[in-house]
């Protein structure tokens, strides 16, 4: 865990969780930090937890002293999100001390009996809500549900203009000793960037019209500083990272950017021949690609490439007459993420029969994703240069279309 000094009277304590598969579920491959906040007035706060740290109480004593924080004058925890991420931490914290009172959402407080046992005062805070920290600090609470989870609220310290929310804002990769958008260099920024995408597309995606809601009831606030629970912080320029999550909350009914992705997964190699022609195509016609074969690659990988992508090919074999079964479950979580309204082209192999196309038109009727599919190209056995001529023609086709969408927005 590391502190550091956010701005006069807010600190950041951090550290980072790596080798694990955060929600149980996605891949991090390069780490994700769990940030939490100290704020202090005349009295003081512990905005969100970090959860899986085993130092307290004596590093955190250490942390605390570092930073001129007695442990005994934390009055309050506040809980901006019960994902366990960041609330696991309230049984530690009962080992520095037992009668802080928490303050959190209404909808949160049932969830925090269950999960903690608490006999701690709660206090209920929602849109419009203030505490006052003494020393001119006033915290200002507002519900953005849904980013995360229904009960989370954002904490925005009226003082220095800080606004802590959570989730929102957030991004995967470890951090090192620099965690400021200010002390990071451009390629530094584009390594939080990639981060950022990743983590929208793997945790926030579906909860995309929230998003946008949540940033337009931000937006009034007088933001200076944006310090979320996973990420950096950003206080040269907060307004980027606004920017870039309205650019991901709009990729979900698309469209997006002139990339593809392509999706395929093969038996014995047949399906395989066509995928150096559809990535040689795509990119001649001036098109950046995404190639993910399944089941090998992750679905947060997967995820994370379709989120920017305006238009997907999905190349796959037919298996036991319908879908080969791994690309039918990339598909159906992609429609749970709600990947919509993408330009898309499939490349279907079989041996006897068909049986991919009704899968997929369940899969894309099921979730409502309204892709628009050129026509498919199928071969029994292995393609033929008939066939790799006809995927060169539709792989142009939908680099075309794809950038009159992309023009078109
Ligand atoms: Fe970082 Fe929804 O928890």
């Amino acid at each position: 865990m590391n502190v550091s000094t956010v701005t006069d009277g807010i600190f950041r304590l951090s550290t980072n969780v790596e080798n694990i598969l955060f929600e149980g579920l996605w891949p991090i491959p390069n780490g994700v930090s769990l940030n939490s906040y100290i704020v202090k007035g005349e009295k003081t706060a512990l905005i969100d937890g970090v959860c899986g740290w085993d130092g307290v109480p004596e590093e955190l004593f250490a942390m605390l002293d570092k930073i001129g924080v007695a442990p005994e004058s934390i009055d309050y925890v506040v809980v901006n999100h019960m994902e366990p991420d960041h609330s696991g931490w309230i049984e530690d914290f009962k080992k520095i001390r037992e009668d802080f009172t928490i303050v959190t959402s209404k909808k949160a407080v049932p969830l925090m009996k269950s999960f903690f046992d608490v006999t701690n005062d709660i206090m209920v805070v929602g849109d419009g809500d203030t505490l006052d920290l003494g020393d001119g600090r006033v915290l200002a609470f507002a519900e953005i549900p849904n980013v995360h989870w229904p009960e989370t609220i954002a904490t925005f310290d009226t003082k220095s203009g800080t606004l802590m929310p959570c989730d929102a804002f957030g991004s995967f990769g470890s951090i090192g000793e620099a965690a400021y958008d200010d002390q990071l260099s451009e390629e530094q920024i584009a390594f939080f960037e990639n981060e950022a995408i990743r983590y929208y597309a793997n945790i926030v995606a579906a909860f995309s019209l929230p998003v946008q809601k949540a940033i337009a009831k931000c937006a009034p606030l007088p933001i200076k500083i944006i310090a979320p629970g996973h990420g950096i912080v950003w206080r040269k320029n907060p307004q980027k990272i606004i920017d870039d999550y309205i650019r991901y909350a709009s990729y979900q009914k698309g469209p997006c950017e002139n990339e593809v992705t392509v999706i395929w997964g093969s038996m014995y190699g047949n399906t395989e021949q066509t995928i150096n022609t559809v990535v040689r195509e795509l990119e001649q016609n001036g098109i950046k690609v995404h190639a993910h074969r399944v089941p090998e690659d992750s679905w947060g990988d997967v995820l994370a490439s379709i989120w920017s992508s305006t238009g997907v090919v999905l190349a796959m074999p037919t298996y036991e007459y319908k879908m080969f079964p791994p690309m039918a479950a990339v598909l159906d979580e992609l429609g749970r993420k709600k990947v919509l309204n993408r330009q898309a082209f499939r490349i279907g192999s079989f041996g006897w029969s068909g049986g991919a196309q009704k899968e997929l038109d369940e899969i894309m009727q099921r979730h409502r994703m309204n892709w628009s599919f050129l026509e498919s190209v199928e071969f029994q056995g292995k393609p033929t240069e008939e066939h790799l001529t006809l995927i060169k023609e539709r792989c142009a086709q939908l680099a075309q279309n794809i950038k009159d969408a992309v023009a078109a927005k």
